[in-house]
């Protein structure tokens, strides 16, 4: 596992190669094992191989046009209906300061970590992206507005292997027994 996890980086850069469904599907299993609260298991996933899409998505998340290398996006939906039923007309965005989302948003966060890991164990490149409003993203695929997009995934295979980023010290983050 910690040669995975050493291995991932976040890849801004792809060949111009595609990536089989069979590999797709790996990566969604990966997630679908993914631990939950009371194992709600609240996200989807929608795969995005069209150019137009994928433009409009790109151009959603911040014009970061480096994403367009990619092949495929992996769409991650936290569903909110998974903990909040019986409520007509259910809206959530990145104003809803509701318990209940944020778990679903909690839960769908490790689902994705475990594509990010699983993609690089097959020697695929990912890259998280998160620099979008959820109004401007859900029009192009047709989202509810009960579902919150919690990340757009770029999969490709990587054309270069980017440099590590620093991380803080295990000193500076670990705490025995109580805060201090
Ligand atoms: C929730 C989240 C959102 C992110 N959004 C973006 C993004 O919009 N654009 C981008 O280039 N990288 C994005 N990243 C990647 C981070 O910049 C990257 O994980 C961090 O710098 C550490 O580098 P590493 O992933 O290569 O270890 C995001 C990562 C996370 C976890």
């Amino acid at each position: 596992m910690i040669d995975a996890i050493l291995k991932r980086r976040s890849v801004r850069e792809y060949l111009d190669e595609p990536v089989s469904d069979e590999d797709i599907l790996q990566l969604l299993e990966a997630a679908r094992l993914a631990p939950s609260g009371n194992n709600k298991q609240p996200w989807h996933f929608i795969v995005v191989r069209s150019l137009e899409t994928r433009q409009a998505l790109a151009h959603a998340d911040h014009d970061q046009t480096w994403m367009l290398s990619a092949p495929v996006f992996i769409v991650c939906l936290a569903d909110a209906t998974t903990r909040i039923q019986s409520e007509r007309d259910l809206y959530i965005d990145e104003q809803t300061s509701r318990f209940e989302v944020k778990q679903v948003i909690r839960d769908t966060a490790i689902a994705i970590d475990h594509i990010l890991l699983q993609a690089a164990e097959l020697g695929l490149g990912t890259c998280w992206t998160g620099f979008y409003r959820q109004a401007d993203v859900r029009p192009i695929l047709n989202i509810p507005a009960d579902k919150f997009v919690v990340g757009i995934l770029t999969v490709g295979h990587p054309a270069a292997q980017p440099t590590s980023r620093p991380r803080k010290s295990l000193e500076e983050i670990t705490h025995w027994e109580r805060w201090s």
